[in-house]
């Protein structure tokens, strides 16, 4: 199993270029199986998650061209097997966004139900009383997800929390329903929005992407189309975080600062020097940051997906911070392993107050999740000495490269085996 070693120390000085998102990347591909024809995909991330999801669809019988390593033609011409197995929907839960697409194209799917994962729940209530309430009918045995219906109907579905998946599966499933679709308490997250850009592409009738209410007009069927991946905010928010705390002068290339201002916003607070371009975002950063509480929620507040990473940067801060989060049970795991680091937290609830120390410290430690992995390297970068973190296949399911692209900025990291 690949390991990181970062020795510790060293400020971040160029400029680095950010990926296409991974969670732009997941619904859109399985918006290929909404068609017949070709979907021209490019900025596609180079990622385990987007692979897995490849390989999804590939079983289901859908055909696949990379003409670049950041490019595919996603032929769905035919559908063999509108099924996602266990073993591939227990190793990524975004498979889920297979359902509605497949549902609404092919009359029917059979999805296995993801389970329970590190950091919380996650349950898929959510997308099934949506179906339903489109007029699927949908049983859950042995695991799986069974859903028919000869073709969905337009519907008002009212989610009862706020659900990103959840709102792009009934997106895609309601672009070849019949009849008006309105989905109110939507997701507002800028994925969100680049799904409903393709799907437009394709031919659908959608409005309002990125407000709490998306209305649809099924149409009978969608075409080929050509799409960019936006790029990926959470990436471009883990090089903000790194440099805040390693100290240095960075551009961040090739992103969109507004689908990350909640960020930028708290950055600034805790004393970063951030100035935001068009299409760049540069970030300047020297001694220890200032204090800063945070508390997660729904876009565009504060994104659950950024808290890991900021809570390595606040554990170097002049005073006490709190960091809150709000989405998931269970995200707190990098705290154990920053105080091995010799960070100073304490969790009540689902809050961890987090008294800035002088200097952390390098030490073995072990990555749970993908976010809580970049929250380690970040850790890591202001460490003394060496740090070791184990259990990288998380971080490599959702970054490219992320230790070619902190090498190249001054940052000295091995992978070893
Ligand atoms: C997506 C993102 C993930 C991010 C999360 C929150 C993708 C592929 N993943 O995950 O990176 O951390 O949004 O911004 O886009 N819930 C239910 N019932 C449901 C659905 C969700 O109770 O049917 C709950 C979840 O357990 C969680 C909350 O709603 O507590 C939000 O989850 P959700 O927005 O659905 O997260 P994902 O879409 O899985």
């Amino acid at each position: 199993m690949d390991k990181l070693v970062i020795e510790g120390g060293c400020a971040l000085a160029g400029e680095v270029r950010v990926s296409g998102a991974k969670n732009a990347a997941l619904p859109i591909l399985c918006a290929a199986l909404l068609t017949p024809e070709p979907l021209v995909l490019s900025n596609l991330p180079r990622l385990n998650d987007v692979r897995t999801m490849q390989s999804l669809l590939g079983q289901m019988g859908m055909r696949q061209d990379g003409s670049a390593p950041d490019a595919v033609s996603l032929d769905a011409s035919r559908i063999d097997w509108p099924l996602a197995p266990y073993e591939l929907v227990k190793t990524m839960r975004a498979s889920i966004l297979a359902l509605g697409p497949l549902l609404a194209r092919c009359g029917e799917a059979r999805v296995s139900l993801p389970g329970g994962c590190a950091i919380g729940l996650r349950p898929v209530d959510q997308h099934v009383k949506g179906l339903q309430a489109m007029g699927a009918e949908v049983d859950l045995t042995h695991g799986y997800i069974n859903a028919r219906a000869a073709r969905l109907k337009g519907t008002r579905f009212v989610f009862d929390l706020v659900t990103v998946t959840g709102t792009e599966n009934l997106m895609m499933a309601a672009t070849l329903a019949d009849g008006v679709t309105s989905l109110e308490n939507a997701a507002r997250e800028p994925e969100v929005v680049d799904l409903a850009h393709c799907l437009v592409a394709m031919g659908a009738r959608i409005t309002g992407a990125g407000s709490d209410r998306i209305v649809i007009e099924g149409v009978e069927r969608l075409h080929g189309a050509s799409h960019a991946i936006m790029p990926d905010r959470i990436e471009t928010g883990t090089f903000l975080a790194a440099t805040a705390a390693a100290g240095g002068d960075v551009v961040i290339a090739g992103t969109d600062w507004h689908s990350l201002a909640a960020v930028i916003d708290k950055l600034r607070e805790a004393g970063i020097d951030i100035a935001t371009m068009d299409t760049a975002i540069r970030v300047r950063s020297s001694g220890r940051p200032r204090a800063a509480n945070v508390r997660t929620a729904p876009f565009p507040a504060f994104p659950t997906d950024m808290q890991a990473q900021f809570m390595a940067l606040v554990s170097r801060a002049a005073g006490t911070s709190v960091i809150t989060e709000t989405i998931f049970e269970n995200r707190m795991m990098h705290v154990q392993e920053l105080r091995r680091l010799g960070a100073d937290i304490e969790v009540e609830g689902n809050s961890a107050v987090v008294r800035g120390v002088e200097r952390l410290t390098g030490a073995n430690v072990m990555a749970t999740d993908l976010r809580a992995s970049a929250c380690l390297v970040i850790a890591g970068l202001v460490a003394d000495g060496p740090t070791t973190i184990d259990r990288i296949y998380h971080l490599d399911r959702g970054y490219e490269r992320l230790e070619d692209k902190l090498c190249a900025l001054g940052a000295r990291i091995r992978r070893v085996q």
